[in-house]
């Protein structure tokens, strides 16, 4: 099965949430660069992303926008590919799990696993995270909340569909033996190991029938299957595994890297390999767990940017600004490899403007200017050699074993350092060779034309090594050199490909350099004001709504009996699904389980919480409030908050209390 001439890397699969931040892209671009790195040596690679498009988060959103899921998701899908697009993301194939292959394949997993006695029917009653779309035992939880995000998890009992994990335990604990690099970094299998395999591998719920959105079970209709089984079969399905044409899958599979943020590394380490030893089918070479881009400390999200306003997030208006280049190598070589890093817009612009500007930039611009004055252009021969040249040659030389190192060993970050090193020596080289002193002197021209050569040649070889990171500029640093073809690696094996007598063009800089102080001001005040233009019109929104709803403002509040507090009905409420209210920063559409009974909520809390974080909270209900419209919106009931200085915090009921309990 095992073929070098192939490469097969994989993304997961991103859930149409329509919040795409720099973090969302930080997975795509790491793939990306790898698999453009593979394609240059010769390989060929097969890249795959795609979007995760099932299941009752969408199907609920769907539903309070009036349209059908699908057309839910496209609009979000077709915002996500265009994101790629400008960040010349090189998939081979975007797919997305409403493809009827897909669907196809799904249908085949689960029937074949059923018929193989690995999946059975059964009755499930468990703890269930909405937002993570997954069941939880007792033991799992963390301090009773999901162990995956935290959120609050509540019970739910239907029948279902289970894959016999716990049968698979052995066998993944050997396939980690004998396999220390299956999953990595390292630290990783330890977590899988003491955290999931030891403590016993529970039997998992793949089916619903509460959630209509998502691929039928052929045999059985009113079962749809569940995220997980539909979501990882990606990986096999756009191969076109049992779909119809299997060459891809012949020539793919098994899988060479599926990259995956450590938060869903469990269901690639764990659940995707006993699917496929259930299927009889090779398992993936490996499984990578990157850590997180965080700002302010978080994982990225939405809401938490306009917690923190003045960082730039947003992936479209930062390449619109700084170029697709500039927020790649941020996101490459910023962030350690396998641990999380931070993302600001001074870290930002200080990165590019040191790396890029500076040290790449500059030295582009110095060497094309110095052959241009000089030579006319004309790229000269490289006559007097002198032993300060060897270092620079030396590392030159060996730059493309040091980063297929790195490559392999998927540290994308020491790759880009190890070709900066080199960058750094050239420029170092120059102020040890002094050109701009040899071009005075009339018998040093055979020396500066060596000089120039070898500066020449370092950018090239500097400038192949950095195709797959910052392909647009490097394709253009090649283009001064006369290099307009594709170029692989073999072009670079040994110092000295370029040829003399070629001409060279003088370079205009490639990535402007950036005045910090002045620009991190601009952005702070763009920010600051595009906040506060949002608030005002949230403000006069929120007056209009408060005069609809025909609101008292209480300024002192009076005294008021037992008997007035006990008119009103407090219960507990489940927060079930919550989006922000159309055009509003303040407010969000909540919607809320008491039990045998469903509620609709709009409350002003859109600058605290984000709908994400909301899922899955039992909350306080003020259920006898007379409903009022907000925004148009109606809303049955308010939820208690406490103020906390600037911010408000919910009053969260202790976890055990069930839904629709009285509070007195
Ligand atoms: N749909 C599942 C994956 C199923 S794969 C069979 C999912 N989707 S996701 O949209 O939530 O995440 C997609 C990828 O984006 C994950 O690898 C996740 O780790 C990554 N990231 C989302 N936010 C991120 C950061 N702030 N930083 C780094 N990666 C982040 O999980």
């Amino acid at each position: 099965m095992e073929n070098k001439n192939t490469f097969y890397i994989t993304t997961p699969i991103y859930y149409p949430s329509g919040n795409w931040h720099i973090g969302t892209c930080y997975t795509t671009v790491v793939c990306d660069a790898i698999a453009r790195f593979y394609r240059m040596t010769g390989r060929e690679v097969f890249f795959l992303t795609g979007t995760d498009e099932h299941g009752q988060k969408i199907q609920a959103k769907a539903k309070e926008k009036g349209v059908t899921p699908k057309e839910f998701v496209d609009a979000i899908v077709s915002d996500l590919k265009e994101i790629w697009k400008m960040l010349d993301i090189s998939y081979d194939r975007f797919i997305r799990t409403t493809d009827p292959d897909h669907i196809k394949t799904v249908q085949y997993v689960f029937k074949r696993l059923y018929e193989n006695g690995d999946i059975y029917k059964s009755r499930y009653e468990g703890w269930y995270c909405t937002e993570c779309e997954s069941f939880f035992t007792e033991i799992q939880l963390k301090d009773g909340k999901c162990p995956d995000c935290g959120r609050e998890v509540h019970m739910e009992k239907e029948e279902s569909y289970f894959l016999r994990l716990s049968k698979y335990a052995d066998r993944i604990l050997d396939l980690y033996k004998n396999n220390p690099d299956f999953l990595q970094p390292k630290s990783r299998m330890n977590e899988m190991i003491n955290n999931f395999i030891k403590p016993g591998l529970q039997d998992l719920c793949v089916s619903r029938t509460s959630v209509k959105w998502g691929i039928p079970v052929e045999f059985d209709p009113d079962h749809t299957v569940y995220v997980w089984i539909d979501a990882l079969s990606n990986y096999i399905s756009a191969l076109g595994y049992k779909n119809g044409n299997q060459e891809l899958f012949d020539k793919f599979w098994p899988c060479d890297l599926h990259m995956t943020g450590k938060e869903i590394i469990r269901f690639h380490a764990i659940i995707w390999p006993a699917i496929l030893m259930a299927l009889d089918l090779p398992l993936p070479k490996r499984v990578y767990g990157h850590g997180w881009l965080l700002i302010g400390g978080d994982k990225l999200s939405k809401s938490k940017q306009d917690k923190i306003s003045t960082e730039l997030t947003d992936p479209k208006e930062i390449v619109v600004r700084y170029g697709k280049d500039a927020l790649r190598y941020f996101l490459l070589r910023e962030i350690p490899f396998g641990s999380d890093g931070a993302y600001s817009n001074e870290a930002f612009l200080n990165r590019i403007n040191s790396d890029l500007s500076n040290d790449l930039g500059n030295l582009v611009s110095r060497t094309t200017a110095m052959i241009y004055q000089n030579f006319d252009g004309v790229l000269p021969a490289p006559c007097q050699k002198e032993p300060v040249d060897q270092e620079l040659i030396c590392l030159a030389e060996g730059l493309l074993e040091a980063v297929t190192r790195d490559i392999e060993e998927i540290n994308v970050p020491k790759a880009l350092s190890d070709i900066f090193k080199v960058v750094g020596r050239a420029n170092k080289y120059i102020d040890e060779t002094t050109p701009w002193v040899l071009a005075k002197e009339p018998d040093k021209k055979g020396r500066l034309a060596a000089v120039l050569y070898n500066l020449a040649e370092t950018i090239r070889i500097c400038a192949t090594m950095l195709l797959p990171f910052i392909p647009s500029s490097a394709e253009k640093i090649l283009a001064y050199l006369g290099i307009t073809e594709k170029v692989g690696f073999d072009t670079i094996k040994g110092f000295g490909g370029l040829n003399s007598g070629i001409t060279i063009e003088k370079a205009q800089p490639i990535f402007p350099r950036i005045d910090v102080k002045k620009e991190i001001k601009e952005i702070d005040e763009m920010m600051i004001k595009r906040h506060k233009e949002a608030q005002k019109t949230l403000q006069s929104a929120d007056k209009n709504a408060e005069k609809s709803a025909n609101k008292p403002v209480i300024d002192h509040p009076e005294e008021i009996t037992i008997d007035d507090f006990f008119k009103t009905e407090l219960r507990v409420a489940l927060v079930t699904a919550c989006e922000k209210v159309e055009k509003s920063d303040k407010l969000l559409k909540i919607q809320l389980s008491l039990g045998d009974e469903t509620r609709q909520v709009v409350s002003g809390i859109a600058k605290y919480y984000s709908p994400e974080e909301l899922v899955g909270k039992k909350v306080v209900l003020v259920a006898n409030l007379k409903t009022a419209k907000l925004r148009g919106v109606e809303s049955q009931g308010m939820i208690l908050c406490g103020e906390c200085g600037d911010t408000v915090k919910l009053i969260e009921p202790d976890s055990s209390l069930k839904e629709g309990s009285k509070i007195r």
